[in-house]
């Protein structure tokens, strides 16, 4: 049977792990994969997951399955980090995913499930990994102008015109904040004319915060979602704490539906739990039990804000650490626009070639399409990331 079979091209992401790991050049720099790193390259155990860790060893007794919806105390904290009190409990359902991607391949099974035909309206460009994970599902995706190249700014009139063209009952795919690949989220006017195109259309709304926390704080980074569900019947909401935690590896993340009204919400949990079963069946449960416990114990909460403020202000003077070192080494190109971007990416703007020349002859790694992730900045690497670019600048 497997002869049949090709060899799959390695992940646009993922596959830069392994690249930049076998480049034996000290001076190498990794902006690929969107994991945060500290000024020393490292990706550490938050000190408050160290923490709550410890009191799982302690306290936890047993191993058993927990069932398809995963944990209800840490579904019920993961609903209110994300939903503030924007929307009735009794239209919501959260449950517990392995990690954001999880969340989403279950998204794309219950709107496979509800609506079959209905187009998914993604930004142009999005993740990278959006339209594979979702088109591997069966649905359909189309493009909605988004990110402006040449001036570094949202084309948000193409984008809203766009959308009113969109069949009643499509799904409108939006990233809460920092958005991935761009760094560029609508003001808050801007999300509310979103969501004035979504209630006119009759469109779903399907909201991806991967990274709630690394834009301003934790409850403006949700806005988009808070206003959205004050707004609409109906919407879906994936999250998830690998970055916001630093849980990457355990796959902690949730997927919420807010539906018409009480009895939709049941109808709809009963579905999505019998989809799980016929997926994973039952989420992991480890990273999840220590948000939890994060989340429930107001020293630990704290503590865990603390965290991740640090990472936020870190990546966001990284970004303007090189934004400045780029002003200096380069007259004829502006790339002020990075000092603008939220959360850890943005575009450099520069040509695949000249992406690839940065990864052969500087062991700078990116992905293909210059974006970049700041975590992989420091104060050490700047100025040699900045000569790095300045020399491929006008090179094809
Ligand atoms: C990224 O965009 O780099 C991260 O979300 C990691 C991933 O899975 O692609």
């Amino acid at each position: 049977m497997f002869e049949s079979l090709q060899a799959a091209s390695a992940d646009a992401i993922l596959g830069l792990i392994a690249e930049h790991k076998n480049d034996t050049r000290p001076e190498k720099i990794d902006l690929g994969v969107g994991v945060y790193r500290t000024a020393a390259g490292e990706t550490p155990v938050l000190e408050v997951v160290k923490r709550a860790e410890q009191i799982l060893i302690d306290t936890q007794d047993s191993k058993s399955y927990i069932g398809t919806a995963g944990a209800a105390d840490f579904n019920a904290a993961m609903q209110a980090l994300t939903f503030g009190d924007a929307a009735p409990d009794d239209r919501l359902v959260t449950i517990q995913t392995p990690g954001g991607s999880g969340s989403l391949r279950v998204a794309a099974g219950m709107i496979m499930r509800a609506s079959p035909d209905a187009v998914v309206w993604a930004s142009e460009p999005t993740w990278a990994n959006h339209a594979p994970l979702l088109g591997g599902a069966g649905l359909k995706l189309k493009p909605y102008p988004y990110y402006d190249t040449e001036n570094h700014v949202i084309k948000i009139d193409e984008m809203l015109a766009t959308l009113s063209a969109a069949p009643a009952g499509d799904v409108v795919l939006l990233h809460a904040c920092c958005h991935n690949p761009s760094g560029l989220d609508p003001s808050q006017d801007e999300c509310k004319a979103i969501a004035d195109v979504i209630v006119e259309r009759g469109l779903l709304p399907f909201i991806d915060m991967a990274y709630q926390g690394f834009a301003d704080n934790l409850d403006d980074d949700a806005f988009l979602i808070r206003h959205m569900a004050g707004r609409v019947p109906e919407m879906i909401v994936a999250t998830s704490c690998s970055k916001n935690f630093g849980l990457y590896r355990d796959r902690v993340g949730t997927l919420s539906f807010l539906a018409s009204d009480s009895d939709a919400r049941d109808i709809v949990s009963s579905q999505v739990n019998n989809l799980v079963r016929t997926i994973y069946s039952v989420p992991p449960d480890h990273g999840a039990a220590v948000v939890s416990l994060i989340l429930h114990d107001d020293e630990l909460c704290k503590a865990w804000m603390i965290e991740l403020e640090e990472m936020r202000e870190r990546v966001r003077e990284m970004k303007i650490l090189l934004s400045d070192a780029l002003a200096e080494q380069v007259s004829d190109y502006d790339f002020s626009h990075i000092a603008r971007a939220r959360g850890m990416f943005c575009f450099l703007g520069i040509s695949a070639q000249q992406v690839a020349r940065l990864k052969k002859e500087f062991g700078v790694y990116m992905v293909d399409s210059s974006r970049i992730n700041v975590a992989g900045i420091t104060p050490d690497n700047v100025s040699y990331l900045a000569a790095s670019i300045a020399a491929t600048l006008g090179s094809e």
